[in-house]
């Protein structure tokens, strides 16, 4: 029985390198925030978010700061090891001549899924905008490189992207962070949830009408279980947090748009019966480890960052990861908060795991699903 339990935590911990690649791709284009960035918000000077430019980011794997919001790899980056691809290159490294084979990455942390001037003209959230690079201008992006360097016929491109993956997202998380800092309650930005998922379905069509034909749409994270939203929305009433010390509304919220989000999916595989459109749970198959942390190894629990300026969940906006004020933790391995914002590379290897192997993708990215191992 000890065995069987041991040997049960060593394959949760295995990482997804060590498995043979069992997704097919040949390339990937990846759009999305700093979920899914390899480097374009660094590329682009990082001016709003300096931090990301220093250790401790990535201080895990690649050993110097890449551009990535955390100590090493992202789902993406899983993702194309289980493809057996190399790690995509950033769009913007990419204009500048670095050669690509196996797909481009065009996400841009802090990037909204609506367009920035939405943000300005209303003046909800746009003073803390990290970049202008929405969704639009990163398809913007693809279709440019589309025509001049990855295909040129439509026949070219139809061979190209039979075995192309394409991540749209996740994104729009930062259509509610932004709103949600300034002082937005539930209520108001709930009208806004509509339109965002409208814009990512669009997004979703305009990259089918381009040729992809395998697609996946990733739903937003259980943002209450968030270290900054934690900080932020702290209060004495106990009724406010769930079992995992989670805050319940903010949770609610993240369904609220992942149901919407489904629903427009779901119309879209009406609109295009020919390509696969993959919704990824990212809440479900992150909500494992809050529930269970220890489970995963995340010694400390879920909620606490191992990155930052102390408090109850090591978040302070005033000495965040990375300034003078802040400090890292022994080993980030056991944490599954990073900075207060993002995940560390171990819990988005069990969020990828959770897509690649479990029951976190409709319908699943492979099939037959790969089993346990
Ligand atoms: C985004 O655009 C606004 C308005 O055009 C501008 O004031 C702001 O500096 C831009 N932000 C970034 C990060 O480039
Ligand atoms: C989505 O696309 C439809 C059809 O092109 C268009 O009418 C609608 O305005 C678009 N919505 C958004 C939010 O961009
Ligand atoms: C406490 O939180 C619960 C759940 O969010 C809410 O329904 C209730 O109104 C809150 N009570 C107070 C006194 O704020
Ligand atoms: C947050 O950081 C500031 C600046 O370093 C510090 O003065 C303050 O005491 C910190 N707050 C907490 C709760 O640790």
């Amino acid at each position: 029985m000890k065995n069987v339990f041991v040997l049960l935590i060593i394959s949760f911990l295995r990482p997804v390198s060590s498995t043979p690649p069992h997704l097919k791709y040949d390339s990937i284009f990846s759009f999305g925030d700093s979920l899914a960035d390899t480097g374009n918000l660094l590329l682009s000077g990082a001016r709003t978010f300096p931090f990301i430019a220093k250790l401790p980011y990535g201080q895990t794997f690649f050993h110097y700061p890449t551009g990535r919001c955390s100590d090493g790899r992202l789902i993406v980056d899983f993702i194309a090891e289980a493809s057996g691809l190399p790690y995509l290159p950033p769009y913007l490294a990419v204009a500048k001549g670095e050669t690509f084979e196996h797909g481009v990455n065009f996400a841009v942390a802090g990037a909204t899924a609506l367009d920035a001037k939405f943000f300005y003209s209303r003046n909800i959230g746009s003073q803390l905008l990290l970049t202008n690079d929405s969704l639009s201008v990163q398809l913007g992006w693809f279709s440019k490189l589309k025509s001049t360097l990855i295909c040129s016929t439509k026949q070219d491109c139809a061979r190209r992207f039979e075995k192309s993956l394409f991540l749209v997202g996740e994104i729009g998380g930062n259509d509610y962070n932004y709103p949600f800092f300034a002082g937005g309650t539930i209520q108001q930005l709930k009208a806004l949830v509509p339109l965002v998922v409208e814009t990512i379905a669009n997004a979703t069509s305009v990259l089918i009408e381009e040729g992809a034909v395998e697609l996946m749409v990733p739903g937003n994270l259980p943002i209450g279980c968030n270290a900054v939203y934690l900080t932020l929305f702290r209060t004495p009433n106990k009724t406010a947090y769930d079992r995992n010390g989670c805050l319940k509304a903010y949770n609610s919220f993240s369904k609220y748009h992942n149901s919407n989000l489904k629903l427009a999916l779901e119309n879209l595989r009406h609109k295009y019966p020919h390509a696969k459109i993959i919704y990824a749970d990212y809440y479900a198959a992150a909500i494992k480890f809050f529930h269970a942390p220890h489970h995963y190894g995340f010694w400390n629990g879920a909620l606490v960052a191992c990155c930052g300026g102390g408090g109850p969940y090591n978040f302070n906006n005033s000495a965040i990861c990375g300034s003078p004020g802040s400090k890292t933790c022994l080993d980030p391995t056991t944490y599954a908060n990073w900075d207060g914002i993002h995940l560390t590379e171990s819990a988005y290897r069990v969020i990828t795991m959770g897509l690649v192997n479990g029951p976190f993708t409709h319908p699943p990215l492979t099939f037959p699903p790969i089993k346990p191992f």
